[in-house]
């Protein structure tokens, strides 16, 4: 049986079979949970995926993306698998490794030097048992309750539990910082909604040149990955941009959540400033707490605990967020791309927001 089933890229005319793999997999809402525009659905170079065939069913895929990397060795290559899913009658033969593993020699043909992917538990499990992949580190999920918050449509007792418990949680922490001293409003110099122009391309050399390693925050990258739905805080330096923040407001479970998607700053103080526009923002939008994930100790992590943002036991949080990477066999840099310690990670990183 397994012989028959045909790996191979991803060809326009496989869109509808594709279409038909994710709505088996998630059911009738299935383009809500998965983003096909940005990976077979985009006309860049470098997005695409590779698939499993059994006839003309597509039975398993692994969609990815190719975004620019800044290192400190200079500018590299990730290739962001997103969304791997195989047909629920096909499962458990294989399917999984199988694209993810032509997936992978792929993007290193095309010059990448890392694979990188946040999945969820049970892909997690498939990626613990292929020895090139490796866990890379795992982010904290970090939540501020806001208050009540919007009851959008019919309430349900559980969403309204739920926002009494984040009105609650909220007393006496509004406007306040996470060591409890007086939170100073975001003042002048934080622009919203930002547009990233030039100054996003300049801005991003200058972040490129502290020396970690992120997939580029340059105008296109923020253009792409930020659309209508997306709120951006730029704090303005002199001159230009010096750091931003990304946010968006997602119903879950009946309850208005605000996502804080990203965070760069020269420090914790510019941050938790960002944070708490974003932060103010989102109340307006009748969010009833904002969440958020980083890796632990980062300068984000550390300006949304500044911002007042506790951080949730593994147990509590919505979604574990861990990140398996996999790099080019014998690439001299493999080492220093598997040091989580220099990375800059966050949701913006993945198409989990
Ligand atoms: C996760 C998923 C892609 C795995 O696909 P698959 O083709 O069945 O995986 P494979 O047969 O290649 O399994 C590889 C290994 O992963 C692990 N694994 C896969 N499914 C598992 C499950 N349900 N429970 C526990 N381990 C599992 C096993 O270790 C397995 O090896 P084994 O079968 O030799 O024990 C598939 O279950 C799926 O599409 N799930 C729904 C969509 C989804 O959650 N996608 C992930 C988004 S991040």
């Amino acid at each position: 049986m397994t012989s028959s089933y045909e790996i191979r890229a991803f060809v326009p005319p496989d869109r509808e079979a594709l279409e038909r793999l994710y709505q088996a997999v998630y059911g009738d809402a299935w383009a809500e949970k998965t983003n096909l525009g940005w990976t077979v659905g985009s006309s860049t170079p470098g997005a695409g995926a590779i698939v499993a065939t059994l006839g003309d069913q597509v039975v398993a895929a692994q969609p990815y993306r190719d975004l620019p990397l800044d290192t400190p060795w200079g500018a590299d290559r990730v290739s962001l698998f997103l969304d791997v899913a195989t047909h629920p009658a096909h499962q458990r033969r294989g399917l999984f490794r199988r694209v993810v593993d032509r997936a992978s020699a792929e993007a290193f043909e095309r010059g990448g030097s890392i694979a990188m992917t946040t999945p969820n538990r049970r892909a997690a499990r498939g990626f613990e048992t292929m020895p090139p992949w490796a866990r890379l580190c795992s982010l904290d999920c970090l939540v501020r309750p806001l208050g009540a918050g919007d009851r959008p449509g019919t309430s349900h007792l559980r969403a309204t539990a739920i926002r009494a418990a984040f009105a609650l949680a909220s007393v006496g922490r509004l406007h306040r910082n996470g060591d409890g001293t007086r939170q100073e409003a975001p003042g002048d110099g934080i622009e919203t909604p930002w547009l990233p122009g030039d100054d996003a391309d300049r801005w991003s050399k200058t972040v490129a040149h502290r020396g970690g390693i992120m997939v580029a925050r340059d105008r296109t990258f923020l253009q792409w990955r930020f659309g209508p739905d997306y709120r951006l805080f730029a704090l303005r330096g002199a001159p230009g941009v010096a750091g931003y923040v990304a946010s968006r407001v997602v119903t879950r479970a009946g309850v208005k959540v605000g996502l804080v998607i990203d965070c760069i700053a020269a420090d914790a103080a510019a941050g938790s400033r960002l944070m708490a526009a974003a932060l103010g923002w989102l109340e307006t939008q009748g969010a009833s707490a904002a969440v958020g994930y980083f890796l632990p100790q980062s300068m984000p992590w550390r300006s949304a605990r500044k911002a007042g943002f506790l951080r949730l036991p593994a147990f509590l949080a919505p979604r574990e967020y861990p990140v398996y990477a996999c790099v080019r066999p014998g690439d001299e840099h493999g080492p220093a791309l598997l040091d989580a310690a220099s990375w800059h990670l966050s949701m913006a990183d993945s198409d989990l927001a």
